[in-house]
């Protein structure tokens, strides 16, 4: 076997927070008039604002995406998906989902919402709403009283500083938590308790340290662009499904990492690039893909990989990349390729 090394930008994948939404199909407009508005107004089922559609044929969406709207229309009470995103709605009086008791989803991303401008019990009566979006908005703090069937909350890109317990309480469904692109400073335990949580998006925000009491359930943990200088001991063994841990741009130093930090079985990628690392971290030989590069690294350290090698025991790693540190292709031992038979692209 022979160590390849390769140039090539290994792309990360996106995250779930930040991709393009799954349903997205379902976000084109039917037609850009009126024309199911006015129809819905004469049918008897019911009826439709008039500045909104309501497709015949999917009767339970109400589309009043991108109108320009500065106020939120009337909600009819069979709705189930509430498209308002992409509009100039600042707030959400108490009064105005009522009816709406069936919603299961509401989109209400890129607006000009503010906290100040939400109803204290404006979501709590909507007990079978599983998506809110509210990302992309001007929001200071989490929304008070979020019914406790949400699965999906995204939040992302507004000017929230702090996560309470209360504000996530007794969500046991929640899966996906968008919280990436805030000014989040202090977070408390209140995540604890999230015990269906896969996914933690908190990118973009202003951590100094990793959040206590994580939920154990995680797949998904991005941390990336914080400033965090340390984790905690044991910090990745409370978790039993964790595969991809994202902590690039951050303050991390070798002082920071306790040994074995990064040993665990289970990961498949971790991304530690942009921080002030000298050594390269001890990983699990089970990692696919590890991402170094932008850091202080001087020495090619084997052992960090493979702490003995023979026919059965060597890394799984696929992706290496140690491209901008202080080392160069001369510094990789020979028996690199041995321990490191699997890897298709290494960076220095
Ligand atoms: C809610 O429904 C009631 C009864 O149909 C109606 O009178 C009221 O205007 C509705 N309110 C809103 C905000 O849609
Ligand atoms: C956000 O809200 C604050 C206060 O609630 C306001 O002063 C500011 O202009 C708003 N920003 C935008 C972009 O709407
Ligand atoms: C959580 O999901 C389960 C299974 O779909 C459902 O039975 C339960 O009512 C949900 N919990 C809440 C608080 O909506
Ligand atoms: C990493 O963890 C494995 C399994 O717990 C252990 O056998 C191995 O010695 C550890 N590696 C190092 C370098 O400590
Ligand atoms: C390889 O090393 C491991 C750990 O020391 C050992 O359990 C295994 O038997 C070794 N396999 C061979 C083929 O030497």
């Amino acid at each position: 076997m022979r160590l390849v090394i390769v140039v090539l930008s290994a792309l990360l994948p996106l995250s779930l927070c930040d991709g393009r939404d799954p349903f997205s199909w379902l976000f084109s407009r039917h037609s850009q008039g009126n024309y199911y508005g006015s129809l819905q107004a004469d049918a008897p089922a019911g009826w439709c604002p008039e500045v909104c559609d309501c497709p015949p044929t999917f009767p339970v969406a109400m589309y009043c995406d991108g109108r320009g709207l500065t106020a939120m229309p009337e909600v009819p009470s069979h709705v189930k998906y509430l498209y308002l995103q992409n509009n100039a709605i600042t707030a959400v009086p108490e009064s105005t989902l009522v009816n709406a008791t069936n919603l299961v989803w509401l989109m209400m991303h890129h607006n000009q919402l503010t906290s100040e401008g939400i109803g204290a019990k404006v979501f709590l009566k909507l007990e079978r709403l599983e998506r809110l979006y509210l990302q992309h908005n001007n929001l200071s703090s989490i929304p008070s009283n979020l019914p406790r069937s949400l699965r999906d909350l995204r939040v992302n890109h507004n000017r929230i500083e702090k996560v309470t317990p209360a504000d996530m309480e007794g969500m046991d469904n929640l899966t996906i938590l968008c919280l990436h692109d805030n000014a989040v400073t202090d977070m408390s335990m209140s995540l604890k308790a999230l015990k269906s949580l896969t996914l933690l998006d908190v990118h973009g925000n202003k951590l100094t340290k990793v959040p206590e009491g994580l939920p154990e359930h995680l797949h998904q943990l991005y941390l990336d662009f914080n400033s965090i200088d340390s984790v905690p001991e044991g910090f990745l063994g409370q978790f039993t499904q964790l595969q991809y841990v994202r902590m690039s741009h951050n303050q991390l130093t070798d002082k920071g990492i306790p040994a074995n930090t990064f040993n665990v079985t289970g990961l498949v990628e971790l991304d530690l690039s942009f921080n002030k690392l000298e050594r390269i971290p001890i990983v699990s030989n089970t990692l696919q893909h590890l991402y170094l590069q932008a850091n202080q690294i001087k020495e090619f350290t084997l052992g960090s990989f493979c702490s003995f090698m023979n026919v059965t025991s060597f890394s799984k790693l696929l992706t290496l990349r140690l491209d901008g540190n202080e080392i160069a292709r001369e510094d990789i031992p020979t028996e690199s390729s041995q321990c490191l038979r699997m890897a298709s692209t290494i960076e220095i």
